[in-house]
C-alpha cells in the first residue's frame, strides 16, 4: 500500500477566464500568454507536492470547462467515500459528469471506495466548502455564496463525523477554502472579515486564542489562506513577508509557488488539488509522523 498523501490535480490545458462567477474573475484581463504561465504554475505546484512527499494523479483537461482545474470542488472525500458535488452556477455544472467518471475510474483502481450523491436540492461544492480538520477529526463546512446551508447536515449524515457549519458573508470569499485553513499543529489560518458575526463567534469559541492565526486583507487577496498543509510544510501562492514570518514562528515551512494565472480565476494551491486519502483515524498517524 502506498502510504504517501494522494492528491488529484487537473491538466490546465483548457484553463482560461472566459466567464465571471466570482468577483476576482475578469475575462477582459485574460491574455493568451497566461495559458503558458498556467502550465508552468500548475507544474510547479505538482512538483512542490511531490517534493513534500505526496503522490499526484492528474486528470485530463476538457474544452469548455476551464474551472475543472479546481478539483477541490469535485467532491468531499473521507475514508474512501466520495460525496459528489453539485454546483450552483451553470458554468460549472458540466464538471459534475466529468468528475463522476473520474471517480468511477479511481474506484475501479481501488483509490476510492464508494460514490455517493447529495440529497435532492442540496448544493455543495466539494472540499472547497468542506475542509477536514485532521487534528480535531471534524469537517468545517462553509455555506452561503455557493453551497447551501442544507449541505451541513448532508455531510454529517454521509460521513458520520462532527461538522461545524460556517456561513460566509462575502462574494469575494465564496468558498471556505479562500478564507479558512486548519493546520497540522491545531492552529487555523483564517480571514475574519469573510465570515458572518455568528460564524466568527463559532470559530473563536472553538479555537483558543493561541491557535488563531488571523490573515490580513492582503494575505487573503494573495490567496495565501488557500494553502495545502502536509505536516510542517505549507504550500501556498506567493505570500506577503509578514505572513511568512508569522507562519515560520509557528514552526511551518513555507513553500511558495507563483500561481498568478489561477488567482485570476479566484483560486490557488488548495483548490487546485483534492486530497483523496484522508481517513477519520488520521489523527494518531499524524502525531506519530511528527
Ligand atoms: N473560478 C472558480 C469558481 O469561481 C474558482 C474556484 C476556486 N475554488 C475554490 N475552492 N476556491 O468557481
Amino acid at each position: 500500500m502506498d502510504q504517501r498523501p494522494l492528491f488529484l490535480m487537473t491538466d490546465p490545458s483548457c484553463f482560461d477566464v472566459s466567464y465571471q462567477i466570482n468577483p476576482w474573475m475578469k475575462p477582459t484581463a485574460w491574455r493568451p500568454e497566461h495559458a503558458a504561465t498556467a502550465q508552468t504554475a500548475s507544474g510547479d505546484l505538482r512538483a512542490s507536492l511531490q517534493e513534500a512527499g505526496a503522490h499526484v494523479e492528474t486528470i485530463g483537461a476538457v474544452r469548455g470547462l476551464p474551472d475543472l482545474v479546481f478539483p477541490a470542488n469535485a467532491a468531499v472525500v473521507l475514508d474512501g467515500k466520495v460525496l459528489l458535488a453539485r454546483f450552483r452556477h451553470p458554468e460549472r455544472q458540466g464538471e459534475e459528469a466529468v468528475f463522476r467518471s473520474v471517480f468511477t475510474r479511481l474506484r475501479s483502481r481501488g483509490l476510492v471506495r464508494e460514490l455517493i450523491d447529495l440529497p435532492e436540492g442540496v448544493l455543495q461544492e466539494g472540499a472547497g466548502d468542506a475542509i477536514w480538520d485532521a487534528r480535531r477529526g471534524l469537517f468545517w463546512v462553509g455555506h452561503g455564496p455557493r453551497s447551501t446551508r442544507s449541505s451541513v447536515k448532508a455531510i454529517a449524515r454521509t460521513f458520520g463525523r462532527e461538522v461545524v457549519g460556517l456561513e460566509l458573508a462575502s462574494d469575494r470569499f465564496y468558498h471556505l477554502d479562500t478564507c479558512f485553513c486548519p493546520l497540522s499543529g491545531g492552529e487555523v489560518l483564517y480571514y475574519p472579515e469573510a465570515f458572518t458575526a455568528q460564524a466568527l463567534a463559532t470559530i473563536r469559541e472553538r479555537l483558543p486564542e493561541p491557535q488563531r492565526i488571523e490573515a490580513t486583507a492582503d494575505d487573503a487577496a494573495a490567496f495565501c489562506v488557500n494553502a495545502v498543509n502536509l505536516d510542517a510544510d505549507l504550500i501556498m501562492a506567493r505570500a506577503p513577508a509578514a505572513l511568512k514570518a508569522r507562519l515560520a514562528a509557528h514552526g511551518y515551512r513555507l513553500i511558495e509557488v507563483d500561481l498568478a494565472p489561477f488567482i485570476l480565476s479566484g483560486g490557488a494551491a488548495y483548490c487546485m488539488t483534492l486530497r483523496l486519502d484522508r481517513t477519520s483515524d488520521a489523527h494518531p498517524a499524524i502525531l506519530a509522523a511528527e
